[in-house]
């Protein structure tokens, strides 16, 4: 899985944190419960004594199964005990146990070998505010993505229709490298950021690292990386991700300023990631002409040659929705 490593880094720190800390506390307040409770050290003290002979019995062979049930009730004698000691003295029963957020994998992050969901959860979260649209995928997602507004002309909806199929096969079946490239291209208004956010959301949902950006936004970046005199870390967006990240999705190229700097970075981006076979999302209100005219070959021919186009059809939501108000 491809997640964010700068995510992973971060979260795994905080579980060993976690994990540290409940370890801490529980030694804390056994020290306090055994200065403050009579007779619950010397019960504690016992119930090593009974663990050991566990193992004991069980490196011994021989009858063991007998042998077992008998240091268990022992050791259910003790517990309970311990228990009556503790809550004479006040103190909740579990007072001294070791308390984790998360039970299934004692705040380990890893349960039987395997990432727990509390993990995987905190990576999604993480995911979602490193993407750079966290509140846009609160809002703009596959379940609020309607063909509705492309029904008034059945060949606007089928183009839609299969727009939508395309983006959504896309965004399931998608992996680390080698699931291609899509262009949006279309007018304004027909919902090709919505679609962008919709893949970014699920893709980060399945654990890939997802980056999105506006093309002036990338351009910007380059030129801080450029000017600020080399390794550029200011708004914590390195330009680096633009290169490793699971899947880049630009919007709205053609609305950043078109130069020779500006166009060697988005080249630069383009042919790294198609090396790579790392996947880019483009969203373009420019027409094939237009972008033709506007980009060197060298970059119109890849994205062309390469990328899946899918042209946006129907009439501005933006403006059916203010319409509908
Ligand atoms: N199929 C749809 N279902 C629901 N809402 C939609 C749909 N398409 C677009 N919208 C909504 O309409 C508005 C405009 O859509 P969006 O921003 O995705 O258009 P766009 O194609 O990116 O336009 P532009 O080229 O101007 O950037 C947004 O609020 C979006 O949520
Ligand atoms: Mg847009
Ligand atoms: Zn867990």
């Amino acid at each position: 899985m491809g997640y964010n490593k700068e995510n992973f880094r971060r979260i795994r720190e905080a579980f060993a944190t976690k994990y540290r800390t409940a370890r801490e506390r529980a030694d804390r307040r056994l020290e306090e419960a055994w200065a403050a409770v009579p007779g619950l050290r010397e019960a504690d003290i016992e119930l090593s004594r009974v663990g050991l002979e566990i193992m004991k019995a069980i490196s011994a062979g021989g009858d063991t199964a007998a042998m077992i049930a008998k240091i268990r009730v022992r050791n259910e004698e003790l517990q309970a005990k311990r228990s009556k000691l503790l809550r004479a003295a006040g103190y909740p029963a579990d007072y001294t146990d070791l308390q984790y957020d998360c039970p299934a994998c004692c705040d380990s992050g890893y349960a039987d070998g395997v990432m727990c969901e509390c993990m995987r959860r905190e990576l999604i979260i993480a995911g979602c505010e490193s993407s750079g649209i966290a509140q846009l995928m609160r809002e703009q997602n596959f379940d609020n993505f309607t063909l509705d507004y492309y029904s008034s002309n059945i060949k606007h909806y089928e183009i839609m229709e299969n727009v939508l199929t395309t983006a959504f096969r896309f965004a399931n079946g998608f992996s680390e490298v080698g699931s291609g490239n899509l262009l949006f291209i279309g007018g304004t208004g027909l919902g090709k950021t919505h679609l962008s956010s919709a893949v970014a959301k699920r893709v980060i949902e399945r654990g890939f690292d997802v980056l999105y950006v506006s093309a002036q936004g990338l351009i910007s970046d380059f030129e801080r990386e450029r000017f600020g005199g080399g390794s550029y870390s200011g708004d914590g967006r390195d330009v680096g991700r633009y290169f490793y990240c699971d899947l880049l999705i630009v919007d709205d190229l053609g609305a950043e300023v078109t130069n020779q700097f500006t166009v060697s970075c988005l080249y630069n981006v383009i042919n790294t990631r198609l090396n790579l076979r790392k996947s880019i999302i483009i969203s373009t209100n420019l027409s094939k002409k237009e972008l033709e005219s506007r980009y060197a070959e060298r970059i119109t021919s890849r994205i062309f040659g390469e990328y899946k186009i899918l042209a946006f059809a129907g009439t501005d939501v933006r403006r059916q929705k203010l319409s509908q108000k």
